[in-house]
């Protein structure tokens, strides 16, 4: 398995020398052949070079490579986050990543922020659409400057696009063995994209008989995950809502250094990133924590095939939260390389 590896800025570079280092650990152990290309592309890189990707990176990336393995991208330095879009939004545009796939799993009791809820409850899946809304660009200022301003931002989805990822939903639900698909939009207030999501959704829906399939609109969605998660399986929104709503479900399985997440195409090569940013502030301090990146590494493992693997890094993952074996924001001691350290360990038992 040849795998592209970009660390990016800030604490993306600390955590992906974490992944690495249990992706190392496991070929040795388990021969799973792999090869590590790493990239530099990142804030450091354009500022020395005022490159971002260079041309028919992407292509190579998709003809040579079984999958990407990023950090995280922004640096104060780049205040346009020129080269964050270039590459990050340019594999997800480019590569046609249409599926962010961002399971919310809670690891340990110990990190449900829920009164009265455990770990068990916090077990579900969100789809979010990854290659259209309002990330797509299209906008512009008018007068910028003056008191007159005018600035545009286009929501764009197109029936294709909608199609697919709920297809995708429908389908991984009905794979997996889970039960009930929400939709979620703002169509009350944003009726035309909305109206496509909504007879969209309908009509996919009924192709998946055994699948339950209801909608709530995006802000009661973020009341009922607060208020009560049980009831939830398996979520698909849009770009925008998926963004905003995986980080209220990265605080529901213990903040933004647990939760991870796949960009995928389905039989193409795909991109796999932990949740959170660059947090600058941390960086290169050893406070990051590694695990959303390593969980990362086992959602790409098991997109290549490794399930046995992939299911052991989690577990791995799971015994050094429980242990306390991890970082303070976490509710452990260690610093970045000894967590990490310590899920090699449990991966070596
Ligand atoms: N996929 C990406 O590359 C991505 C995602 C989100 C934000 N960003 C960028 O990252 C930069 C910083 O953004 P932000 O501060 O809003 O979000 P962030 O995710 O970088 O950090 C927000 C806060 O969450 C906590 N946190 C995040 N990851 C953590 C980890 N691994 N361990 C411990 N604590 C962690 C920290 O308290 C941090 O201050 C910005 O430039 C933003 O645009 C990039």
């Amino acid at each position: 398995m040849k795998l592209a590896i970009v660390p990016g800025d800030g604490i993306g570079v600390d955590v992906t020398r974490e992944a690495v280092k249990v992706l190392e650990r496991l070929d040795a152990r388990r021969s799973l052949g792999l090869e590590l290309v790493s990239f530099p592309w990142s804030a450091d890189h354009y500022l020395a070079t005022g490159e971002t990707v260079p041309p028919g990176a992407f292509d190579d990336l998709a003809r040579n490579y079984d999958a990407i393995f990023m950090g995280a991208f922004g640096d104060p330095r780049v205040p346009d986050m020129k080269h964050a879009a270039d590459i990050l939004l340019g594999a997800r545009f480019q590569l046609d990543l249409y599926v962010n796939y961002r399971p919310v799993r809670c690891l340990d009791d110990r990190l449900s922020p829920l009164k009265g809820y455990t770990a068990a409850d916090v077990d579900f899946v969100v789809f979010r659409e990854n290659t259209e809304g309002s990330y797509v660009g299209i906008g512009g200022h008018f007068k910028k400057g003056t008191p007159d301003e005018v600035a545009t931002q286009e929501d764009l989805s197109t029936r294709r696009g909608v199609e697919r990822i709920i297809r995708h939903a429908f389908s991984f639900a009905k794979e997996t063995g889970r039960r009930r698909v929400v939709m979620s939009d703002k169509s009350n207030a944003m009726r035309f994209v909305g109206d496509l999501w909504q007879r969209t959704f309908a009509e996919v829906s009924r192709e998946y008989p055994g699948i339950g399939a209801s909608h709530l609109y995006v802000d009661a969605l973020c009341l009922q995950l607060i208020r009560d998660p049980r009831p939830f399986d398996v979520i698909v929104t849009n770009n925008m809502f998926g963004d905003i709503v995986t980080d209220l479900g990265a605080a529901l399985q213990g903040g933004l250094g647990m939760a991870a997440s796949g960009n995928i195409h389905p039989g193409r090569v795909s991109m796999f990133e932990p949740v959170h940013g660059s947090a600058p502030r941390y960086a290169g301090t050893g406070r990051a924590n590694p695990f959303g990146a390593i969980l990362t590494v086992a959602l790409m493992l098991e997109h290549l095939g490794n399930k046995e693997e992939a299911v052991a890094v989690e577990r791995a993952v799971a015994a050094c939260v429980s242990a306390r074996k991890c970082t303070s924001d976490v509710g452990g001691e260690l610093s970045t390389s000894a967590a990490a350290d310590a899920v090699c360990e449990r991966l070596a038992g």
